[in-house]
């Protein structure tokens, strides 16, 4: 027998456990290739954004023209390569808004992980690190996996909000507009609000949603790159407290603002301690010189990984919203019997091609009855009335046949309908006003709607006389 501690192995098993305590969660069980994404079109992109703002009075900021030409840009490049986008519109205090998201099409529509940053700069300056940086990295991003030529498990989708700077206004417009069954399809958002700080640090969003592995796996992947990164606690301080406060996993990374770089901070990220992360934050000199191109590097792959990562990501079995099905559509299965008792329950030998008694169309029917001695047979099928149905009917043709005379009723067709247990007889035919040859009935169902339900042909005969009851033709019909 082979020793326990085959060295390969345990090393890397070793290696596994050991990150696995350092993040304090368990990292992701296979690793997703990463893509390299690159610094130099992000610097690009960068650039775009401080001409726009250049050209526009030295902003982006919302209700001014620099915003607008922004969104207009990267939506443009989005759509070259195959997005479909989608612009909302928002008022504010400070003028009209826009958010732009754009969906990368195919991927489980039931799993929808969502990518974004802020695309609006506060009035006094071009908004580089505050938020070129963000909405750059996701915008390339975004690019590279177009170029990538992979099918994501599930469906991915990017977001650049307006009015960030206001107040999170346009995420929140977007939850606010949002159906509640497509908050649902949201496994994730990823925020990205300033990822190339001047003086960098690297923190991690202190957000764990149970069951989430996202805050994790961002934490792992730095861990595996050598840089230290630190959580903390955003609270509502950008986007992703609009969807956080939906109850959607979160997760996101800040390269650091307004706050001082302590003698510890530098110490393990180098830069300059006592100044702040960002000297610039909010400031006119937040340009393309107040980037620090290695952080916004790590940052840019680090995003390429979570989108990768999570683009594959099993997020369980899909449970596809209830179908409507179209209005006419006949809900009952095998409904002229045509295919013997495929689909109905009940007595056996009931459903038949037998020549003795015609069916309406076709040769099989429900005969139902006939023997002359005390008996008991049916047909039924269950049936689900969609809640949305504004009608719904049943129907059938019956043909009744009998030995019996006069004006009582000895053999009878109940005609019901099963729910919750509960037995309701839409109509009883009998003996009585047999004769007559096929005749079509119908009820309405409308009650039932929202409910799975039996429907039921109950025949009762009683000791001598046949009565035949012959049904052909059902359907359970809604619109
Ligand atoms: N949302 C802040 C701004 O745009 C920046 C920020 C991001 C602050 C993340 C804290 C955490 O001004
Ligand atoms: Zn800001
Ligand atoms: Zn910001």
């Amino acid at each position: 027998m082979r020793s326990l501690r085959t060295p390969v192995l345990s090393a890397v098993a070793t290696a596994a456990l050991v990150a696995g305590a350092l993040v304090g969660g368990t990292p992701p069980a296979v690793a997703a290739p990463s893509p390299d994404l690159s610094i130099a079109n992000v610097t690009a992109h960068l650039q775009q954004l401080q001409s726009i703002a250049t050209a526009n009075g030295g902003n982006r900021a919302t209700g001014r023209p620099g915003y607008k030409a922004s969104l207009d840009w990267v939506r443009a490049r989005l759509d070259a390569v195959g997005y479909t986008t989608q612009v909302q519109q928002l008022s504010t205090s400070s003028g009209t808004s826009y958010n732009l998201v754009a969906d990368w099409p195919g991927g489980d529509p039931e799993h929808v992980v969502m990518t974004g940053a802020h695309l609006d700069s506060v009035a006094a300056g071009p908004g580089i690190n505050d938020n070129g940086t963000g909405s750059a990295a996701v915008l390339e991003a975004a690019l590279a996996w177009a170029a990538s030529g992979n099918t994501p498990r599930n469906h991915l989708r990017f977001a650049w909000w307006g009015a960030e700077e206001q107040g999170l206004l346009g995420s929140n417009h977007y939850m606010r507009t949002l159906p509640a069954a497509d908050k649902d399809r949201i496994e994730l958002y990823m925020n990205f609000d300033m990822v190339g700080s001047p003086n960098p640090g690297y923190f991690v969003y202190d957000d764990n949603l149970a069951g989430n592995g996202a805050r994790d796996a961002m934490t792992a992947y730095y861990t595996s790159k050598g840089i230290a990164w630190e959580y903390i606690d955003v609270q509502g301080r950008s986007d992703h407290a609009s969807f956080r406060s939906q109850g959607i996993a979160t997760t996101g990374m800040y390269s650091g603002g307004e706050t001082t770089k302590t003698a510890a901070q530098a110490s393990k990220w180098g830069g300059t301690a006592g100044r702040a992360f960002d000297p610039c934050y909010h400031r006119a000199c937040d340009t393309t010189a107040n980037v620090d191109t290695t952080a916004l590097d790590r940052n840019l792959d680090m995003i390429g990984h979570m989108v990768w990562l999570h683009a594959d990501k099993d997020y369980g079995a899909t449970t596809p919203p209830p179908t409507t099905p179209p209005a006419g559509t006949n809900l009952l299965v095998n409904p002229g019997f045509e295919s013997g008792a495929s689909g109905w329950s009940g007595t056996s030998g009931a459903i038949t091609s037998s020549a003795s008694r015609p069916a309406r169309t076709g040769t099989w029917k429900a005969w139902l009855g006939g023997n002359g001695r005390t008996t008991s047979e049916n047909v039924s099928q269950q049936v689900s009335i969609p809640a949305s149905a504004t009608a719904a009917s049943l129907a059938y043709w019956l043909r009744t046949d009998t030995a019996e005379s006069g004006s009582t009723a000895y053999d009878t067709l109940k005609v019901q309908v099963i729910s919750a247990g509960t037995t309701t007889t839409l109509r009883t035919f009998s003996n009585v006003g047999a004769g007559a040859g096929y005749a079509q009935f119908s009820h309405s169902l409308l009650a039932y709607r929202g409910k799975t339900v039996t429907v039921r042909f109950l025949m009762s005969e009683d000791a001598s006389l046949q009565t035949s009851f012959v049904l052909d033709d059902t359907s359970v019909t809604t619109s």
